[in-house]
């Protein structure tokens, strides 16, 4: 979809369809009061009949209003004056796009940036509206052999408004659209099979990426990784035929000598818990364990989309979980690249084995912060069910700042503990540390397992098992925390 911004009178546009707002009891926006004086109080009329539903979200598609220039005006109802939270906005403005597309309009002027939001600047809410707007037309039919042509679209969108835009509404829009195609990149990678997103596709998507938005990546080998002493990431892909490939991105948008945030990604193409295999049901949705990798991918994408101006890394430990003869087994002991041994008391939990290395190999860097986003645990989405990330960190003010992010984007993130307690329930009788620590706060467990490998700076960790995909009759990649992480670094750039 292609997003514009334009100066327009409501009322008198030449437009397939206007988009305008109106509050429960009547109150009109800016743009719905237009329409109305033109149509001589029709709207109001239909308001008071009830024919014109003005509860949060609710839309109605009026079709050649009378003294309207517009052939369609979609009202979408806002709830009571006043209280319009982002929520609610986004909720609207989601609603109010589906409304337009599934009528024969291809293109709508959406006067949105005229309500009143909450703690919600004027570039916040165009940002918002860009990004709940190209999430709500998002498809994934590249694997159909036949594309549905009657599914409704729209294919451009106008952010209109009675007001002149300014400087800052131009570049809340281009920041909009980045961080749109930022997830829908993250959805992309997420919803595609594993035979065709493997290790290697992803490393080559990241340099495609890299050529295209001018940042550079290195993809290590298998080899590279050997002589790196990566025993523990390498202990994961032993099982199966996909080479693993670790990716490395490097944006160079701030000061030579600014330090850099690194995000890293588990990059899981498929997990079928190698030798502690996983029970069969729904082991397809295991395609998805990749979407910390994706998020890091889509963020990459969002911030170079908007020329950042911020130092980041993106680290990717990239490799499939398989059994086989050759796989991890059991009671194996691994070394990882830190030197801290490991015993492998079950294969299913392999992310922490791949992200302790890239957590190792993020020293080099002398990180201002590290954030890593995986699919870690199904704990979490006993804790925290499919809305919040759990969120964890060795610094409070960088768990509150990560949460302050995912807050202002929507893509909320909830603080969970990392006290030493739980680092009991880790302990090994062979082994530096065992990679499980039972049934019991599985989620911290898994965070505590990760801290070992993150002393040297401040780091963040988000455990997205329960926020990257939905399942059932929704069933699809979500991008999330593209959004959180994006505005995690638009702030950051920010502040420099
Ligand atoms: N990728 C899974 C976590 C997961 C499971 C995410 C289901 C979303 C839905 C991870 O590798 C895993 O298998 N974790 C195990 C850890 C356990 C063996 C300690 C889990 O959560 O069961
Ligand atoms: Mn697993
Ligand atoms: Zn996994």
């Amino acid at each position: 979809m292609e997003f514009s911004i334009r100066q327009a009178p409501a009322d008198r546009v030449r437009s397939a369809c206007v988009i305008v707002g109106v509050y429960e009891g009547g109150a009109m926006s800016p743009a719905a009061k237009l329409v109305d004086l033109a149509a001589s109080g029709h709207l109001a009329k239909l308001v008071r009949a009830g024919d014109v539903k003005t509860r949060g979200g609710a839309c109605t598609l009026l079709h050649g209003l009378a003294g309207v220039t517009a052939e369609r005006v979609v009202v979408v109802g806002l709830g009571k004056d006043g209280d319009l939270t982002l929520k609610g906005f986004r909720d609207a403005v989601a609603g109010a796009v589906r409304a337009a597309a599934a009528s024969a309009a291809r293109e709508a002027m959406l006067f949105a940036t005229e309500w009143n939001v909450t703690g919600c600047s004027a570039p916040e809410r165009i940002r918002h509206a860009v990004a709940v707007a190209a999430e709500s037309q998002y498809r994934f039919d590249q694997l159909k052999s036949k594309k549905d042509d009657d599914a409704p679209s729209l294919s451009r969108l106008i952010l209109a408004s009675a007001d002149k835009p300014r400087a800052a509404d131009a570049a809340a829009l281009v920041q909009g659209e980045s961080l749109a195609a930022g997830v829908a990149l993250a959805r992309d990678l997420g919803n595609l099979p594993s035979n065709i997103c493997t290790p290697s596709y992803l490393a080559e998507q990241a340099v495609k990426l890299g050529r295209e938005f001018h940042f550079k990546t290195t993809i290590l080998d298998r080899k590279d990784t050997e002589k790196l002493g990566m025993g523990s990431y390498l202990s994961v892909t032993r099982g199966s035929a996909e080479p693993p490939k670790f990716i490395v991105m490097e944006y160079a948008g701030g000061p030579k000598k600014q330090q850099p945030v690194v995000l890293v990604g588990k990059g899981i193409t498929f997990d079928t818990g190698g030798i502690s295999i996983k029970p069969a049901g729904d082991m397809d949705e295991m395609k998805y364990d990749m979407s910390g990798a994706g998020s890091v991918l889509g963020t990459f994408r969002a911030i170079a989309g908007m020329k950042l101006g911020i130092n980041v890394v993106g680290l990717i430990p990239a490799c499939e979980n398989m059994p086989s003869g050759t796989a991890t087994k059991p009671g194996d002991i691994v070394t990882s690249m830190s030197g801290q041994t490991i015993e492998v008391l079950n294969t299913d939990a392999e992310g922490r084995l791949v992200l302790c290395d890239a957590l190792t190999y993020a020293i080099r860097y002398q990180p201002a912060a590290v954030i890593d986003i995986a699919t870690l645990t199904g704990a979490c989405v006993i804790a925290l069910g499919h809305v919040a990330s759990g969120l964890y960190a060795n610094r409070d003010e960088l768990a509150q700042e990560v949460a302050a992010a995912g807050a202002a984007a929507w893509d909320r993130a909830w603080p969970m503990p990392l006290w030493d307690d739980y680092q009991e329930q880790i302990k090994s009788p062979f082994a530096d540390i065992a990679n499980i620590g039972g049934r019991p706060a599985g989620s911290v467990t898994a965070a505590c397992f990760l801290s070992r490998f993150a002393r040297d700076y401040p780091w963040a960790h988000l455990d997205i098992a329960g926020t990257a995909w939905k399942s059932g009759r929704d069933k699809g990649s979500t991008g999330r925390p593209v959004p959180l992480l994006t505005t995690f670094l638009m702030r950051r750039a920010a502040a420099a």
